[in-house]
Order: C-alpha cells, then sequence, then structure tokens
C-alpha cells in the first residue's frame, strides 16, 4: 500500500486502504476496556484540532484518539485567533506550518477548504467535515458499526433518512456502504433529495415505501438549519410526522429488528423522539465509542510527510 499523507474524502481510498483502517479499529477498540488505554505509535508527534465549525463528537474524539495513541493534542480556537482579525486560511496554514505539527484535524463549512490545506502543508491533513462535500471519518466508523452488528455487509440494505441534500455523511457513509457491498436507499422530502444521485440508490419519498424495501439499517439525519437560507418545509411538526421516526415507526423497527443510526447530533422531536433514543437495537452510542477507535486507527495509518496523493 502507498504511503497517505491526507485523509479528505472516501471516493480516492483504495478498498485495501478502507479495509486496512477498519481492520486496525478493532484491537485499538480493545485497548479500551483496559485500565491503561493509552499506546505509544504516536508519542513524539503533534496533533492540531482546527474547527471553523462547530463540534462535539469529532472534535472531542480526534482529541482522545490522539492522545490515547501518545501524540501531544492542541486546539485552535478559531473564534480567539487572528482568523477574527481577517487572517486568511492560507496565512493561517503557514503560520502553523512553521510550528512543524504533524496533523491537522480540520472542519470547514466550506468544501474544499481540507484539500486547500493539504496542499500546503507537510502535515497530515484529514477532513472533518467541509460543507456538503465530506466526513470521512464518520463514514469509516458507521461501516466499522455496521460490520459489527451484521458482519458482512454485502447483500444488506441501509435506508438514509431526512436532510440528505445537505448532508456530508449521507454522501460520505453512502458511498462506503456501497463500497462494502451495501444496498443505500434514501428517504427524504423532495426540496432535502438531491437532483443528482447515483443511479443505484433508491429514492423513496414515504416510509410505507420504503419500508416495504425491507432494510437492515435505519440511518437518520439531522436536518441542517444552519445550512438552509429558507425553510424546506412547513413546520418542524409536519416534517416529524411525515418524514421523521414516530412511535408508530420505531414500533415497526422493533417488530423486524432493524437497526438505528445516527451520527448525531440529534434533534429530539423532529427526526427521532425519547423512545427512539431508547430504542435496545440503536447503536448511536456506540457509534461515538467507535469514532475514537477509527480516528486512532486514521491517525495511526496516515504518514506526515509522504507525497499527497494526485
Ligand atoms: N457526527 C458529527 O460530526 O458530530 P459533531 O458535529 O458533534 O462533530
Amino acid at each position: 500500500m502507498t504511503p497517505r499523507k491526507d485523509l479528505l474524502d472516501i471516493a480516492s481510498l483504495s478498498n485495501e486502504e478502507i479495509e486496512f483502517v477498519l481492520a486496525n479499529a478493532a484491537p485499538f477498540k480493545d485497548l479500551f476496556r483496559r485500565s491503561v488505554k493509552k499506546v505509544p505509535p504516536l508519542r513524539g508527534r503533534t496533533v492540531l484540532t482546527l474547527f471553523y465549525e462547530p463540534s462535539t463528537r469529532t472534535r472531542s474524539s480526534f482529541e482522545v484518539a490522539a492522545s490515547r495513541l501518545s501524540a501531544d493534542v492542541t486546539h485552535f480556537d478559531v473564534e480567539f485567533s487572528s482568523v477574527v482579525k481577517g487572517e486568511s486560511i492560507l496565512d493561517t496554514v503557514e503560520t502553523l506550518e512553521a510550528m512543524q505539527l504533524d496533523y491537522i484535524v480540520v472542519r470547514h463549512k466550506q468544501a474544499g477548504i481540507p484539500n486547500l490545506i493539504a496542499r500546503n502543508t507537510a502535515a497530515s491533513v484529514i477532513n472533518a467535515g467541509d460543507g456538503w462535500h465530506a466526513h470521512p471519518t464518520q463514514a469509516l466508523l458507521d461501516a466499522f458499526t455496521a460490520r459489527e452488528v451484521l458482519e458482512d455487509l454485502r447483500g444488506r440494505r441501509a435506508l438514509i433518512v431526512g436532510d440528505i441534500q445537505h448532508s456530508r455523511v449521507a454522501r460520505s457513509t453512502s458511498l462506503i456502504f456501497r463500497r462494502l457491498g451495501m444496498e443505500v436507499a434514501y428517504l427524504a422530502p423532495g426540496s432535502l433529495m438531491p437532483r443528482q444521485i447515483p443511479d443505484e440508490i433508491t429514492t423513496f419519498g414515504n416510509w410505507q415505501d420504503a419500508f416495504d424495501w425491507k432494510p437492515d439499517i435505519v440511518y437518520l439525519l439531522r436536518v441542517q438549519s444552519e445550512r438552509l437560507d429558507e425553510p424546506f418545509f412547513p413546520s418542524a411538526t409536519e416534517y416529524h410526522n411525515n418524514f421523521g421516526l414516530t412511535d408508530a415507526r420505531l414500533k415497526v423497527l422493533n417488530d423486524r429488528k432493524l437497526w438505528l443510526m445516527h451520527p448525531g447530533p440529534v434533534n429530539r422531536g423532529v427526526e427521532i423522539t425519547d423512545a427512539g433514543m431508547n430504542y435496545e437495537r440503536s447503536l448511536i452510542n456506540q457509534q461515538v465509542e467507535n469514532g475514537i477507535a477509527v480516528r486512532m486507527s486514521v491517525l495511526y495509518w496516515l504518514r506526515p510527510g509522504a507525497a499527497p496523493v494526485a
């Protein structure tokens, strides 16, 4: 396998690279059951988290992952940095470059910013979510989690429900699921369904048709209100009644023993209810725990200073 400097999306990964990251996440997860959870591979390395958008799970799990690999971890607080005085992304990166960091984990509302940074630094750049484009570590942790419960994903079905249009998670996770042999379908209101969808992805406009398709996993998405210039549906109640996982729909999941996933954060009362959060086949907390193991595996795999893949 050619050493890889950056992780920017799922599309550019080979199957071998995906399998390498997933396979190495398992022993890292085994560490979490031990009293000492730290191992030395990144001793002497520095990881910087550079988040221009809010995050709970991704940022903290990268920081925990880096620290469990014995790296030094620093957070760049954009709100209190010279970015607010107008410093450009590239000038910020040049300044960071002088600090000889090894890994930069970046989230930005604009698609392509992690790629731009990757081209201008010797550090390994990991895309922690860029606009609507990609969220590759979310996809890897979703695949790892789905495999924990379904084992072989070939021939299995995932129904992704909600704001597909604005979701980097839907793009990245549907891609990795398909690469691993799953069939993927989208269920969304017309206003939140992308105009261009790969032919292999089935689309639905209502839950009944989607349930008839017999999914193994129902993967809910939050409506990304922060990316909506204007309302894409009349009200949260209307959305919940038509596209949310109501208690009646949750009963169908329970009767058919379907698995429930969500990348978080959730909006209770919109795409999910309190009962949905407590559903016994919900994998939401497992996704969060696996996020640390998968991100340890990603940090372990990337090679700072390697030639960027064209
Ligand atoms: N799933 C996810 O990216 O969550 P955060 O926005 O909390 O990082």
